[in-house]
């Protein structure tokens, strides 16, 4: 896709939570501190959830209620798990109307197959986001979320355009 700000990772994320529906699933891949919570945030905002949106980093998962029950899970500290200890993770997953899930290589298992991947990297300052729909679903959600985005590039605020 295109370079972004950390505002536009946010807005790319609102778009998305404005543009979810129940079922959807978002996997977050890219190192560490590209942006991948800055665009978790901006989901369960558009999903029209106010308050905080701390990383799940230590706990695995927070959920949100929002427009969608949500789920956000950090699998960052999964690495040793066993397969047995992952699947009350996937229990949320298929519990919650929607899942934004970061570092998702740790357990795929979890997802349903049906997904969209954005992939974020850092390209010198900036940072480039690069989507990938694995089913009808997710394709159709984001192309919603694309043209909101496109169509909105100011957000509802809560970040400096300029930034
Ligand atoms: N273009 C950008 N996109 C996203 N985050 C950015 C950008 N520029 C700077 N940042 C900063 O980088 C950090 C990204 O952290 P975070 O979203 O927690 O990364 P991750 O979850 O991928 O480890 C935040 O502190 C954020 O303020
Ligand atoms: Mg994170």
């Amino acid at each position: 896709m295109r370079l972004m700000s950390e505002g536009e990772a946010r807005r790319l994320g609102e778009a998305l939570g404005r543009t979810a529906e129940r079922g959807c699933a978002l996997a977050l891949v890219g190192p560490l501190g590209v942006g991948k919570t800055v665009v978790a945030q901006g989901v369960m905002r558009g999903l029209g959830w106010s308050g905080r949106v701390p990383s799940p980093t230590f706990g695995l998962m927070r959920q949100y209620d929002g427009r969608l029950r949500a789920v956000h899970l950090d699998l960052y500290r999964l690495e040793a798990a066993a397969p047995e200890d992952v699947e009350w993770l996937g229990e949320a997953v298929e519990g919650a109307e929607l899942a934004v899930v970061e570092w998702p290589e740790r357990a795929w298992s979890i997802l349903p197959e049906d997904r969209l991947v954005l992939a974020l990297e850092r390209d010198g300052a900036a940072r480039r986001a690069q989507a990938a729909p694995s089913g009808p679903r997710s394709r159709a959600w984001w192309e919603r979320a694309r043209q909101a985005f496109e169509a909105w590039p100011g957000g509802t605020g809560g970040g400096d355009p300029h930034e």
